[in-house]
């Protein structure tokens, strides 16, 4: 079994569903479920006895432990955080308490659970943390992309906090031998993606006639990275990196933010053309800058290529219009997680459950 933090969220419910399809080792689930958390992210999970659910803090020493004792997992991999730098520029706390105090918390019991682990399973054991690029910080336009070499130079309370929890996962390995992984990705995109980021949002509000709200010249650059391809990723990782090493995970997909909303604009045009047969792209709207906005986010994946053989799948063309689909297909998971009503039967879907041995390779 391994023990998945924050798996009813973005990333974390991609990776739990692409792991239970291509194996058949059990995953422990622990997520608070904030308002990023959402157990219909896991529907296709119900009844499955391969997924136990637990609601819960991944800053709950107490919790932890107890779940380390019972199910004895044999890796652990951390998605949970607060993950939206907009909301951490409007409050930074939570950021503070889940990203760098939840990750100490989670890292100590993980700690004491390895430790006293018999010798085969504390050599098995892995402590694998999900992190971001934006921990370097920002690139100028000529400036080459982050490798893993590269100083932490964070700029946003979100950043801060993850390169915080970077150094803590760090310094576990180098001080008390906790046998750790970091991955650094770029910005992902895909399926079950919270309106709040950009590239749902885009989906969403032009659907919904609204406007499309592009921060400052809109000529900001990230790299993109579909969410699955990030899942196989991390599986590599957990499955082959070296102890105590990061690797930077990203698509080779740089574009600047107005391409973007440009692409989906066309997309949507293609597959579900206004009624009064005008562009999406009249709804984009430019609007005041992100304070602090980083300009440039740009991945040197060759390592993980070199080292662990990883390549991403999809480009950005097929990524892209499978996910304007996915959210064509699915108006019903927007609308839930629009009107709040993903939240309120929470209690009532999953209870832990006992569940067979069996692991992955
Ligand atoms: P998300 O906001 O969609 O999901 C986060 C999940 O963590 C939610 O289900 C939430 O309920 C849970 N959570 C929050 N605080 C918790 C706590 N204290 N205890 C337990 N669960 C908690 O985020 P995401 O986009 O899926 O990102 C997952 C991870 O990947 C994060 O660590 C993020 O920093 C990292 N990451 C994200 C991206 C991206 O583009 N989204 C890129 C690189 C790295
Ligand atoms: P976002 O999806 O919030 O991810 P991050 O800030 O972690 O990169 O934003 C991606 C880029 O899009 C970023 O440069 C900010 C910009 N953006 C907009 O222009 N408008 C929006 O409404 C949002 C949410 C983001």
């Amino acid at each position: 079994m391994i023990l998945v933090t924050g798996g009813a969220g973005f990333i974390g419910a991609n990776f739990v569903l692409d792991w239970l399809t291509t194996c058949d080792e059990p995953v422990l689930n622990l997520d608070k479920l904030t308002y990023a958390g959402n157990l219909h992210n896991l529907d296709s999970l119900q009844g499955d006895a391969r997924h136990v659910f637990v609601q819960g803090d991944i800053g709950d020493a107490a919790l932890v432990s107890r779940l380390l004792a019972q199910y004895q997992p044999r890796a652990v991999v951390n998605f949970a955080a607060e993950s939206h730098v907009d909301r951490s520029i409007h409050g930074p706390e939570d950021f503070i308490q889940t990203n760098v105090l939840g990750t100490f918390r989670l890292l100590e019991a993980a700690r004491h659970y390895w430790q006293a682990l018999p010798a085969v399973n504390k050599e098995a054991f892995r402590f694998l943390h999900v992190s971001t690029d934006e921990v370097y910080g920002t690139l100028s336009a000529t400036d080459p992309a982050f490798t893993e070499d590269n100083t932490y130079a964070p700029n946003s309370p979100y950043s801060a906090s993850k390169a915080a929890s970077d150094h803590l996962v760090r310094a576990w390995h180098h001080t008390y031998g906790l046998p750790v992984l970091t991955t650094n990705c770029s910005n992902n995109y895909g399926p079950l993606h919270f309106p709040e980021k950009l590239i749902p949002l885009m989906i969403v509000n032009a659907l919904a006639g609204k406007n499309l709200p592009v921060y400052g010249d809109g000529m900001q650059v990230r790299d993109w990275l579909y969410v699955r391809d990030h899942c196989s990723a991390i599986r590599r990782v957990l499955e082959a990196g070296h102890l105590g090493e990061t690797y930077n995970v990203g698509g080779w997909n740089e574009k600047p933010n107005i391409d973007i909303v440009n692409t989906v604009c066309a997309l949507l045009d293609e597959l579900r053309p206004r009624a009064d047969g005008q562009s999406y792209r009249s709804q984009i709207t430019y609007v005041k800058d992100r304070p602090g906005h980083d300009r440039r986010y740009a991945i040197d994946a060759r390592k993980i290529e070199r080292e662990l053989g990883w390549k991403p799948a999809e480009t950005f063309d097929t990524g892209i219009r499978k996910t304007v689909q996915w959210y064509l297909d699915n108006a019903d998971w927007v609308a839930n997680v629009q009107t709040g009503a993903y939240r309120e039967w929470v209690q009532t879907q999953y209870q832990e459950a006992p569940v067979s041995a069996a692991t992955c390779a």
